[in-house]
């Protein structure tokens, strides 16, 4: 008989344990999708205090779906204790948008959360802590968590752009009558706003005839210069329109694909996209959280990568959603002063 040796268990904090998205996020993360089938967990989750009874049916449920990797769950609407030496930070807590709001206009509500998580983390977690930021709007609250945390490296914050990237991958690939997996290196530049750029110009995709160029397999620039953008930048406030609520089902998925793929990394020649700390790459104004194409490593680091060619198209759309950024950090740094 072989034996199986299981590492001991990481610390896995989801914040906005009660809500809509948790409902999802942790069941996926629980049975193994994110860390692997092999890797036991303690969930910590955090919700506010008059949310402590909806989180206790969230407790009794994931208690009953019996699974193996799940060593702890730790309930909790203490930040003290929530942000206590956590390996891994889910930040979903914060108020969603409806309909007719832009992100932004969640910032003066959401972004002070940020600020004292930011603290938290800081003061509580493992240097080594990887943090991705869902409550919008994402880019700028992960900014500020990550200024409130000095004592935490840059590159261990980021904000989530892969439900941007899943949502552009599948209308190329229905476009293409194949399926989402065959489509490889759609980028999304910039802010999880209606200001982002997602990009075909580095994409592939797999025909039955084999792969091709994504512009070269829609050769329709109006198409996909106007419609395809149109429709990833506004697919979540399309969704708020239909389901009177944010998308949560397959924003979990991309949290899951986001945690995953940075935690084990990517095949070489291949990248996702997540918002990060800018360095100046692609004249991305240094210390903004946006969203880039990065190559992921099996260590849980990451690469921007570099020197992907920039038409003058694309350049515009870079710097709109950068202004944006820009824009919006001014105001919630001012919010937080
Ligand atoms: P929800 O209202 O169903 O749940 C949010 C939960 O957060 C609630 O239980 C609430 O009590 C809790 N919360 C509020 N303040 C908190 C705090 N300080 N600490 C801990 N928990 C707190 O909302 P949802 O649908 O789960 O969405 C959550 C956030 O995610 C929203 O801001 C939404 O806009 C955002 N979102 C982002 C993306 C993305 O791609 N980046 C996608 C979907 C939704
Ligand atoms: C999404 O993209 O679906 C989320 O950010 C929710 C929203 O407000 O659009």
């Amino acid at each position: 008989r072989v034996a199986i040796i299981m590492s001991d268990p990481i610390k896995v904090l989801v914040t906005g344990a009660a809500g809509q998205i948790a409902y999802s996020l942790l069941f996926s993360v629980a049975k193994g999708d994110v860390f692997g089938t092999k890797q036991p967990l303690i969930l910590v989750l955090l919700d506010i205090e008059p949310m402590m009874g909806v989180l206790e049916g969230v407790v009794m449920e994931l208690a009953d779906c019996a699974l193996p990797l799940v060593k702890e769950i730790i309930p909790t609407s203490d930040v003290g204790v929530a942000f206590k030496d956590i390996d891994v930070a889910m930040l979903v807590g914060a108020m969603p948008r409806r309909e007719g709001m832009e992100r932004k206009d969640l910032l003066a509500a959401n972004v002070k959360i940020f600020q004292a998580q930011g603290k938290a983390l800081n003061e509580f977690a493992k240097k080594t802590v990887k943090v991705v930021v869902v409550g919008n709007p994402a880019n700028t609250n992960a900014l500020i968590c990550m200024k409130y945390a000095p004592n935490i490296p840059p590159e261990n914050f980021s904000a989530l752009t892969r439900l941007d990237q899943n949502r552009a991958q599948h209308q190329i690939a229905a476009r293409c009558g194949v399926g989402s997996q065959d489509v490889k290196n759609v980028i999304i530049w910039g802010n999880h706003s209606s200001t982002q750029f997602p990009d075909v110009a580095h994409a592939t995709v797999n025909l039955p005839t084999g792969p091709k160029p994504v512009r070269e397999a829609i050769d329709n620039d109006v198409y996909l210069k106007e419609d395809f953008l149109k429709t990833v930048q506004q697919r979540g406030a399309a969704v708020i329109k239909a389901r009177k609520m944010s998308s949560a089902m397959s924003a979990a998925k991309a949290i899951c694909d986001h945690v995953r793929d940075w935690w084990n990394g990517v095949p070489d020649g291949t990248f996702v996209s997540m918002a990060v700390c800018s360095d100046g790459s692609y004249g991305v104004e240094k210390g903004l959280i946006y969203s880039f194409p990065v190559a992921t490593k099996p260590d849980h680091s990451y690469q921007i990568v570099q020197g992907l060619s920039i038409d003058d198209f694309a350049r515009s759309k870079m710097d709109a959603t950068m202004a944006e950024l820009i824009e919006e950090r001014d105001t919630a740094l001012s919010v937080c002063a």
